[in-house]
């Protein structure tokens, strides 16, 4: 029977999800601590066997996320009874309780009814965590509900991403379910670091394996927009260090997208195994994915 994947249940942007299977096929197939410097939603670690998990992202709210999540893995009930009492406190709709938007309103606004119904709600909620930043079930309720389900602030520092057109529903349950299952099992230790100050912060064994998912330098995301060539050239140096260290390490990349070709990452490849990965790639302006080369270079 094969291996069920679980999706993060911050359902995060570029997410590997769907990259997994291909992934998985690739790695190592016995690793002793599994090392992701940029594991964003976690997709990744969540669906690959080791005996320990350090993963690092260099967004605090990813890693406050994680442990926030983390913090629950035995309390389940407590935690789906304090998304109820939001949901109640805003008046939210909620597919996964039955909770759902008015037909009328369905029929009015066919493509945008959840949006609609739910803006005041997530408007109010998104000023009370504003408020202080601490409620960090109040900010992944507000992902989930949220435009495209982003982790957005703006330079003040405020989470600023508008409504989205989607609610609470069964897959954002189970996926929820799925990684508590998951990380109750698995010793994780997570930082909150620039990758290279995190991978001079940690002790790595021959047995170990890396995993870099690093923002793509010629895609458009939010995480993307302060990735320049400087940490392009930091990432290779970093990579070419742990070759000479022995050290095992698989990393992501687009060569090519949109006419846009990242020379830097595409020379410096060439001198390890580059395989071609069937891209899922989706941007938040564009969905199609004809134009994409998506790669996974490894140096074992
Ligand atoms: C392509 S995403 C990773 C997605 C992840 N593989 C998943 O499945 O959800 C890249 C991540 O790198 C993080 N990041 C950006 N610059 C970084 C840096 N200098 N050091 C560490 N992490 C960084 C971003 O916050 C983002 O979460």
């Amino acid at each position: 029977m094969s291996k069920k994947i679980i999706r993060s249940p911050l359902f995060y942007v570029g997410d590997k999800f769907k990259l997994i299977k291909q992934l998985n096929n690739i790695f190592p197939s016995k690793i002793d601590k599994f090392i992701e410097p940029f594991c964003g939603g976690g997709s990744v670690f969540l669906n690959t066997n080791a005996n320990e998990y350090i993963v690092n992202d260099i967004d605090k709210y990813v890693i406050k996320l994680h442990n926030f999540l983390l913090s629950y893995m035995d309390k389940e009930d407590l935690f789906f009874s304090i998304i109820k009492e939001n949901i109640e406190k805003y008046h939210l709709s909620a597919t996964y309780l039955g909770k759902n938007v008015p037909y009328e309103l369905k029929y009015k606004f066919k493509k945008t009814y959840f949006a609609k119904y739910n803006k005041f709600a997530y408007t109010n909620m998104r000023r009370d965590f504003n408020h202080n930043k601490e409620d960090i079930m109040l900010l992944y309720m507000l992902i989930i509900y949220g435009f495209n389900r982003m982790i957005r602030f703006n330079s003040s520092g405020d989470f600023n991403l508008p409504v989205g057109n989607v609610d609470f529903n069964k897959n954002v349950e189970n996926a929820i379910i799925d990684y508590f299952d998951n990380v109750k099992n698995k010793n994780i230790l997570l930082y909150n670091l620039d990758f290279e100050d995190f991978l001079n912060n940690i002790d790595i064994k021959k047995n170990d394996f890396i995993y870099l998912d690093p923002p793509y330098l010629i895609t458009f995301s939010e995480y993307n927009k302060n990735w320049n060539e400087y940490d392009e050239l930091r990432l290779i140096n970093t990579l070419d260090k742990l070759n000479k260290k022995n050290i095992k390490f698989a990393v992501s990349n687009i060569l090519w997208h949109k006419n846009k070709y990242n020379c830097i990452f595409n020379e410096w490849a060439q001198k390890y195994n580059i395989i071609n990965i069937s891209s899922n790639y989706i941007s938040y302006h564009d969905n199609t994915n004809k134009n994409s080369i998506e790669v996974l270079v490894k140096n074992y």
